[in-house]
């Protein structure tokens, strides 16, 4: 597929599925191959020829929203905002939780691709933090619209690349180690939970002190189902808990009663 057709065709069809063209530009090359294989299983010559098959199988839309589902993660990704969770807001989250007579921290991770984000955040806790909090348990409920993506999670299977960011003890306390493959220890799986859920379509009933939302409607959702998503996950809060965006996204919108706790390392607080 050569990169202007790709382009040209991206630019048409992102906006008609609520999805945003520059999310797209670095990852675009991905879509191209999956845009290329469907072509392929429909008999389909040229994106031209994909464009009319759109138009008159409305059905479709649905099958191309699913090729847009970007999966890049990796273990600990973005350290300084790990950092942060470990030395400012997830003891001040469970200090808060104790306070309350409560004993469970309940966070979520959205787009949460194979698990490495929530496994990532099982790790800190167990490892650095509770020790100082042996009354606080954590919980993670983690979804994702992709079938695919949670049951690699489930599986917790990783290439020794996607751990390239952990730090050393974690990888070694924290991983059996097969032949080729690294998978998380039953231990720091037993308090995610995973779910397959369409964010635009769906979210828990329950509330969360810590939600994780990086890399999704921020960068590739338009503004107004980013506003819809953001009013969503602020329903999903109390007072005091932490949102956690990726790192130079930008919320759509002030309001909502969020104020920054850190805006270098993206993350907000309901006010
Ligand atoms: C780029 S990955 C980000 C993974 C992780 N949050 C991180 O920062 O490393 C985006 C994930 O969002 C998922 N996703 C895409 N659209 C979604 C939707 N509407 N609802 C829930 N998950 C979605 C994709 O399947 C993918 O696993």
């Amino acid at each position: 597929m050569k990169d202007a057709e790709g382009v040209h065709f991206l630019q048409w069809c992102l906006p008609k599925v609520g999805l945003i063209w520059p999310g797209y530009q670095k990852v675009r090359r991905q879509v191209y191959k999956r845009i290329q294989r469907r072509l392929e299983s429909l008999s389909l010559s040229t994106l031209v020829d994909y464009q009319r098959y759109l138009e008159t199988h409305p059905e479709e839309w649905t099958v191309l929203d699913s090729l847009c589902w970007i999966s890049i993660s990796r273990f600990y990704r973005d350290k300084s905002v790990f950092e942060f969770l470990e030395r400012d807001v997830l003891p001040c989250l469970a200090r808060e939780v104790s306070a309350q007579g409560d004993d469970v921290l309940r966070c979520w991770s959205i787009g949460c691709a194979g698990g490495e984000e929530p496994y990532s955040l099982s790790l800190l806790w167990k490892l650095e933090l509770q020790a100082q909090f042996p009354t606080v348990r954590l919980l993670i409920l983690a979804t994702d619209i992709d079938d695919r993506a949670i049951a690699h999670a489930r599986q917790s299977c990783y290439q020794p690349s996607s751990l390239k960011d952990l730090p050393t003890e974690w990888r070694a306390q924290g991983f059996d180690r097969t032949a080729e493959e690294f998978q998380i220890k039953p231990e720091f799986q037993e308090p995610v939970t995973f779910l397959t859920q369409d964010i635009r379509k769906a979210a828990p009933k329950e509330t969360f002190h810590l939600i994780l939302c990086r890399y999704l409607p921020f960068t590739y959702f338009d503004v107004p189902l980013q506003i819809n998503t953001l009013r969503c996950l602020v329903e999903q809060m109390q007072i005091g808990s932490a949102l956690v965006v990726g790192k130079g996204e930008e919320l759509p919108t002030e309001g909502f009663g969020l104020v920054p706790w850190s805006e270098k390392e993206g993350v907000y607080r309901r006010a």
